[in-house]
């Protein structure tokens, strides 16, 4: 369904619900993300944000509700869609230099019977430039610091060519610096058209960092502007007692987990 202004959604998420076992991870989930947005998704742990990153992905089963890429389903959307997994996922002592890492991204394109094109190496060049690790491509991955992994497999995301990129906590366990490089990379991704969902743990930095915001707890609390959806009230029902507030930006409450 298009919108008001005839756009169709980047995504669209209906009345989901996901469950392992008996216990729901996602209940009736409804949202419908407009293309060209930065979106961050918190919630605390165990909320269901990466369950929802696999729905998106159609990694998982629903049992009820549907998801649909640029109007159509998970199926046909294939290729429109890019992951970068949590990096606890990745097995870094494989063998792979980090310019194959990111020419992976290309091998949905490339039919099995044929070598990388130069125009498929020209993509993987140019992914490797937006995360600044060309001077790095004939390096092992395992050899890499954790913040330049992270960076790598945005590369292979971005040489996918995906219009749409999902990101599990690209932020956990990096330095400031480097959250800055990923921010960076990502501020640039989304100006070149493409849409961005990135599970974020820290709401200190959350509404610094996205458009808009998406709070679960199994449930969608809230889907908006992060103003709105880093109101007090409504983080203290869903993070109940384990969360902190502070105040740090001028003139609204923050809060950090
Ligand atoms: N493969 C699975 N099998 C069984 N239960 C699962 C599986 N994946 C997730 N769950 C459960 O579903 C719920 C949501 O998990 P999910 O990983 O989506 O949470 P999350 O918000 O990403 O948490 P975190 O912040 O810890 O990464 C949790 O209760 C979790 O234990
Ligand atoms: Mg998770």
């Amino acid at each position: 369904m298009s919108d008001d202004s005839g756009r169709v959604p980047a995504i669209e998420v209906q009345n989901l619900t996901v469950s392992f076992g008996c216990r729901p991870a996602l209940l009736d989930v409804t949202l419908s993300i407009d293309p060209g947005l930065l979106v961050g998704v918190i919630g605390p742990n165990g909320a269901g944000k990466s369950t929802l990153i696999k729905a998106i992905l159609g990694f998982v089963k629903f049992d009820f509700g549907k998801v649909l890429i640029q109007g159509d389903t998970v199926e046909s959307a294939k290729g429109k869609v890019a992951y970068v997994p949590q990096r606890g996922a990745v097995d870094w002592d494989f063998p792979i230099t980090v310019e194959e890492v990111a020419m992976m991204g290309r091998y949905g394109r490339i039919p099995w019977w044929r070598d990388p094109t130069a125009e498929d190496r020209r993509i993987v060049a140019e992914a490797l430039e937006m995360v600044r690790m060309s001077d790095l491509q004939q390096r092992q991955i395992g050899r890499l610091s954790g913040g330049q992994q992270q960076r790598v497999f945005m590369a292979r995301a971005l040489a996918q060519g995906a219009d749409i990129l999902l990101l599990d906590e690209p932020f956990a366990g990096v330095d400031a610096a480097t959250e800055r490089a990923i921010l960076d990379v990502l501020d640039r991704a989304k100006a070149s058209g493409r849409t961005l969902v990135v599970v974020h743990h820290d709401l200190a930095t959350a509404a610094e960092y996205f458009d808009k915001l998406v709070l679960i707890k199994q449930r969608l609390y809230a889907y908006g502007d992060p103003v709105q959806v880093l109101n007090p009230e409504l983080l203290g029902e869903v993070y109940e007692g384990t969360l902190r507030v502070f105040q740090d930006l001028p003139g609204r409450e923050n809060a950090r987990v």
